[in-house]
């Protein structure tokens, strides 16, 4: 696994959503393709902001799921732009859990995303240079 900064979230806030019992695999902890699609609607989110377009997913890279997530935790998206190509987004999620009874979120995945702006006929469509922001 990557080193991580894994103290406190790093990134715009995208999306915040409770892990419900109907999320759950046959262990009974949340399914990993759940938070996966958290994370896809949360960079959709960041990216579609940047794009001023809809855009699709086209690539997710250097995944990693860190611990579980439960019922009840309170899952939130954080996004950091990574690059921007001429019709591509690339941005790195994180997804922060945080649990009842806990102080402090913990870092549960993360990963990088890569989204590309289309047109009306879903063929890509290049980012306009003056729309791409300033990556911190
Ligand atoms: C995304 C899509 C429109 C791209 O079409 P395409 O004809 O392959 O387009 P291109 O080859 O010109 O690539 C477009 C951009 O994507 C990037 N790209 C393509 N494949 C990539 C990959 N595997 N990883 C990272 N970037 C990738 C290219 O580098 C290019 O970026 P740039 O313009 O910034 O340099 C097309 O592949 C598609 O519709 N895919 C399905 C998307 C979808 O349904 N997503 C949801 C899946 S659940």
């Amino acid at each position: 696994m990557t080193e991580q900064a894994d103290t406190e979230p790093q990134g715009d806030l995208c999306i915040r959503t409770l892990a419900m019992p109907a999320d759950t695999n046959a262990n009974g902890d949340i399914f990993g393709g759940w938070l996966l699609s958290q994370m896809d609607v949360g960079g959709g989110v960041f990216v579609t902001k940047l794009a001023k377009s809809r855009t699709v997913t086209v690539a997710i890279e250097a995944m990693n799921f860190r611990k579980a997530v439960y019922v009840g935790d309170l899952v939130s998206v954080y996004a950091n732009l990574v690059r921007v190509g001429r019709t591509s987004i690339t941005v790195h999620l994180e997804a922060w859990a945080h649990r009842r009874g806990e102080r402090h979120p913990f870092l549960v995945t993360d990963g990088n995303f890569t989204y590309v702006s289309i047109d009306d006929h879903g063929r890509p469509q290049p980012i306009s240079r003056s729309d791409k922001p300033i990556a911190t």
